[in-house]
């Protein structure tokens, strides 16, 4: 199993939840965070001061998926959460050695 860690921008949500939806993933979370890429924020005027913005909101998706499914999940979402335009997010995986479905016991992949 993998994890597949994505940070997108809050307006894509949508999109990517529809687009693993048709690839089948149904388990996922979706946390709130702020961070900051090669552009380290922007710089923004108010009140005639210049200040930059370190971090910008994004959202974190995480889904563990079994390996077999790894570059279809990955271009699922990076198709969905593309514009072109700086600031679309990355995409970062990571190997997963087990997962237990607490209701039933189940483990591996089958409880993922
Ligand atoms: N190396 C990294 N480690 C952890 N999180 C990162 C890293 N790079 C980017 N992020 C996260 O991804 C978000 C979006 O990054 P972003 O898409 O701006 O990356 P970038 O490298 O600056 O690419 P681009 O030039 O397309 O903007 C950041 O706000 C941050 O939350
Ligand atoms: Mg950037």
């Amino acid at each position: 199993m993998v994890r597949i860690e994505a940070i997108i921008r809050p307006a894509k949500l949508d999109e990517v939840k529809t687009a693993l939806d048709e690839a089948g993933v149904h388990g996922m979370s979706v946390l709130d965070i702020r961070g900051a890429g090669k552009q380290k924020g922007y710089t923004q005027h108010y009140r005639g001061s210049e200040y930059t913005v370190n971090l910008l909101p994004k959202l974190m998706l995480i889904v563990v998926v079994p390996d077999a499914s790894q570059e279809l999940v990955i271009s699922a979402i990076a198709d969905a959460a593309h514009t072109g335009e700086i600031g679309d997010g990355k995409i970062f995986v990571t190997p997963i050695s087990e997962a237990v479905r607490i209701r039933t016991g189940e483990r591996g992949e089958t409880a993922a």
